[in-house]
């Protein structure tokens, strides 16, 4: 539907400018769009099939109803802008997520605290919560599994963040055992690591690097590097893990003490992974120079948070080089980096003054611990000369709020997908509150939204490793298909300004010469892209098409060994 409007107003948009048709079409200009309303606050989303993306809420006072309750999950239709309650058993306030090798979406961990007045809750710290791939294109029958009793982490965790590893399970890292009122401490702090389904006999591992990197160390952010391994940063501290061993590598820390890790969170991203090498370069941005032991209640919500960009190469030369310094158009707190199909990456969403969390610095605007929204994102490139790389040309402005507790996604469609923000305890609609709960859905459109795009018409269901295959395409006449990129996406699972497991890897691709067919070679192993679900998007000359569901390897459930 939203193809056959999209394709429809292409359509007249290319009418318009043959036959000066009075018909206004929209200009191929980035553009904000409202597009409903979430009925939860969206402080968590996750694309979880071609025409749907999952929310999820804390378990609170929300409008939305299931069952006699307020529900705090729910499905996005991304064709209708419709919602639809989910059932959800445990507290998902600040889970983390990702998909496994059979397409399964797994929240993990989350809150145990049973708000008033929704008697339907139970404890989600140790949380479980499986969403099964889900073949109805609006989401009927589709539901989410919890068995708290039988299904449930080692260890309680608040604020953890879980990535797919090469075998297909999850990597979960660190967390809270228990609410904390703004730091992660000692004590409290679930300073492991581990694995879903459970490995190494289900004991959790410890970390020093967690311990170390108290207590700004909520939400680490962590990404499969090709050669099996993991980064992790959190706090100012960065880290190389071996999955097998435990062993961890100390890496520089970020320069000028920023910190990028909840409560200061910056955002942090693998940026694209191109053949031949596939060479592993990672980007933070924003957070705050805060010192780590400044008391919350001398934080204010008008401290400038941090502008500073910091990128490294994940080679032993470019870990020699360590981090190398560039700066964002404004500071932002809570900032979010996502990837663009043709390579670039978004920056969006976020505050330019204060910290995450809610109504615990000195001076709370309302409840929010920051202020100044960042109203208009910015694109980042990578392949640009540094100092050069970030614009925010041609970017439109939103006036809606995203700060703590909002989300944004990639979508099947190639638009980003916002909702959420609440720095309150509740619903809070309170007119003098300056940031209320935000229940307003936007997309944020690119350009190539609204002109004829590229299409991929059918893709394999299952691609192996180096594995060539070809697909049928259609390539509008007035491209000139000068650059051509494939790229095979996970669009991660959105939560605290970061997407955990979200992967773009490059792959070489060959245009027949009538320019119907397009030969593919896929990722050489499960390093580069560990088997599971992803998204395929052709991007020509800039103009990028929908995305194309693929599984990558067997789609068996993990371990997956060969
Ligand atoms: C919801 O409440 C109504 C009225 O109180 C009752 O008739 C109905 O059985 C309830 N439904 C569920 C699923 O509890
Ligand atoms: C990182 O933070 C720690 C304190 O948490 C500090 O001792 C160290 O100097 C910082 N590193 C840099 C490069 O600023
Ligand atoms: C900390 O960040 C602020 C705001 O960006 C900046 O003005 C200040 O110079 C920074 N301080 C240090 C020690 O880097
Ligand atoms: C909303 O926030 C304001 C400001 O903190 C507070 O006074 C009010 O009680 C809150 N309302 C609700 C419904 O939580
Ligand atoms: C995928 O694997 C997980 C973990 O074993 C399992 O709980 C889930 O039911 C599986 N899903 C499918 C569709 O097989």
């Amino acid at each position: 539907m939203l193809s056959l409007i999209t394709s429809l107003v292409s359509v007249l948009y290319i009418a318009a400018l043959s036959h000066a048709s009075p018909l206004e079409p929209r200009a191929p200009v980035w553009t904000f769009t409202e597009r409903g309303n979430s009925g939860i606050v969206a402080l968590e989303s996750i694309i979880v099939s071609p025409t749907l993306a999952l929310f999820f809420d804390k378990a609170s006072d929300d409008p939305l109803q299931i069952n006699n309750h307020s529900a705090w999950g729910a499905l996005w239709n991304l064709v209708t802008d419709e919602v639809t309650p989910l059932d959800v058993v445990t507290n998902s306030f600040c889970a983390s997520g990702a998909l496994l090798s059979n397409g399964s979406m797994v929240s993990v961990g989350g809150d145990p605290n049973l708000f008033p007045g929704n008697p339907a809750i139970e404890d989600g710290t140790q949380g479980i919560r499986i969403f099964e791939p889900c073949d109805d294109p609006a989401g009927v029958g589709c539901t989410l599994f919890e068995d708290p009793t039988t299904l449930h982490l080692a260890e309680n965790r608040w604020y953890p963040s879980a990535i797919r590893i090469p075998d297909g399970s999850l990597m979960i890292v660190g967390g809270a055992h228990h609410n904390l009122v703004f730091y992660n401490d000692i004590e409290q702090g679930a300073a492991t690591v581990e694995f879903f389904p459970p490995k190494f006999g289900g004991v959790p591992r410890p970390s020093e690097f967690l311990k170390r990197s108290l207590p700004v160390n909520l939400f680490p952010r962590q990404f499969l590097l090709p050669d099996g391994k993991v980064f992790m940063v959190a706090n100012n501290q960065s880290i190389i893990y071996d999955i097998q061993t435990g062993d961890e590598r100390i890496l520089p820390d970020i320069p000028n003490g920023v910190r990028i890790t909840n409560p200061f969170d910056g955002s942090a991203i693998l940026l694209p992974l191109s053949p031949p090498n596939f060479t592993p370069e990672v980007l933070v941005c924003g957070g705050t120079n805060i010192t780590d032991t400044t008391p919350v209640t001398s934080i204010s919500s008008q401290t400038p948070a941090s502008d500073q960009c910091s990128r490294i190469t994940l080679t032993e030369e470019g870990i020699k080089k360590g981090w190398v310094v560039e700066r964002m158009l404004e500071p932002r707190i809570m900032p979010e980096l996502l990837h663009l199909p043709n390579g670039q990456v978004l920056i969006t969403n976020g505050g330019s003054t204060g910290v995450a969390a809610i109504g615990t610095v000195f001076d709370p605007v309302g409840n929010s611990n920051a202020d100044n929204p960042a109203f208009t994102p910015s694109l980042y490139t990578p392949t640009a000369p540094r100092g050069r790389r970030i614009s925010n040309v041609g970017m439109p402005t939103s006036n809606i709020a995203r700060l703590y507790h909002s989300s944004v996604t990639l979508t099947p469609q190639g638009n980003f997908l916002i909702a959420g923000s609440n720095p309150n305890d509740m619903t809070n609609l309170t007119a003098s509150v300056k940031f209320k709960s935000e229940f307003r859905v936007e997309t944020l459109d690119p350009p190539f939204m609204f002109v004829a795009r590229p299409r991929i018409l059918n893709v394999p269901s299952k691609i192996g490793f180096s594995q060539r295959f070809t697909v049928p395409v259609s390539i509008p006449t007035n491209l000139r298909a000068a650059k051509i990129e494939v790229a095979l996406m996970d669009l991660g699972f959105s939560s605290h300004a970061f997407h955990s497991g979200a992967r773009l890897v490059f792959m070489n691709a060959q245009l027949s010469r009538d320019r119907r067919s397009l030969t593919i070679t896929a990722p050489p192993d499960r390093n580069v892209y560990p088997p599971g679900p992803a998204f395929i998007f052709l991007t020509i000359d800039d103009v990028t098409s929908e995305g194309q569901k693929v599984m990558v390897g067997s789609g068996a459930p993990p371990p997956q060994t060969d």
